[in-house]
């Protein structure tokens, strides 16, 4: 079945309004018919876009409503202010600031609950992959929001694999590794729910860049990218929603 092509450029912390500026310029006339493009920048910056064909989200949402929660954003302000999608569980926020499974469901859970869209980010550490583990690190990932939100919530996300050890290093995987990957979870996701499994988006991350999105994006299991590095660009974030956009 065809699911749609989606690129997603995460920022992180790194922008600024002249980059905004940039990609308000180049995507207000690029021709791009059979890909959803998706950026998240620093929140700070989320107003200033004001390209239609930019779907604009944060990189992170509380799982808390409101009250004393210093630095936090919640989903009664992404629906103010019009906001649709959220990275949750991206690798930093695991690592950096010690999410785990338990506080990433609690995420989807209340980004579910107010309408927003999570691309929900699993992924494994090279020792993980060294070992051998790589199937039942990813399963746990995914059991801990299933358990959460069930596998109608799961069909109401995108997800992104995103192996640790090649994000931010310039080591893409393989075309042939990120496959084997995303073909282990939509089985893994097809043998609780058939039409789930296949309707659901799965994106690769991991220094995706202009040259690796083609062989990557051609992959049957692999819809799309999230793209870090390469989305701070806007020739060359530009040049991957093109391939995507061949693809769709
Ligand atoms: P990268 O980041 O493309 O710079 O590897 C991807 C991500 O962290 O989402």
């Amino acid at each position: 079945m065809s699911r749609t092509k989606i690129v997603a450029g995460n920022w992180k912390l790194n922008g600024n309004k002249a980059l905004v500026s940039a990609f308000n310029n180049a995507f207000t006339v690029a021709k791009l018919d059979n890909v959803s493009v998706m950026i998240f920048p620093p929140a700070l910056y989320v107003n200033e876009f004001d390209c239609e064909q930019l779907i604009i989200g944060v990189q992170n949402v509380s799982e808390q409503q409101s009250g004393a929660f210093t630095g936090e954003l919640s989903t009664l302000m992404l629906n103010d202010i019009d906001i649709s999608h959220t990275l949750i569980g991206h690798s930093e926020r695991r690592d950096l600031y010690h999410e785990n499974n338990d506080i990433i469901a609690a995420k989807v859970v209340t980004a579910l609950a107010a309408n927003i869209t999570p691309i929900l980010c699993i992924g494994e550490s090279l020792d993980i992959r060294t070992a051998g583990k790589v199937n039942e690190f990813i399963q746990a990932q995914l059991d801990s929001v299933i358990d959460a939100v069930g596998m109608t919530g799961l069909s109401k996300c995108i997800l992104a694999y995103e192996p640790i050890w090649a994000i931010g290093t310039g080591v893409t995987a393989t075309p042939a590794q990120a496959q084997e990957v995303h073909a282990f979870i939509r089985d893994y996701l097809g043998s609780i729910d058939a039409s789930v499994a296949q309707s659901l988006s799965i994106l690769y991350g991991g220094s995706v860049n202009a040259k690796t999105a083609p062989d990557l994006f051609a992959q049957p299991d692999i819809d799309g990218g999230l793209v870090g590095g390469a989305s701070l660009k806007e020739e060359e974030f530009l040049t991957i929603c093109q391939a995507a956009n061949q693809r769709g």
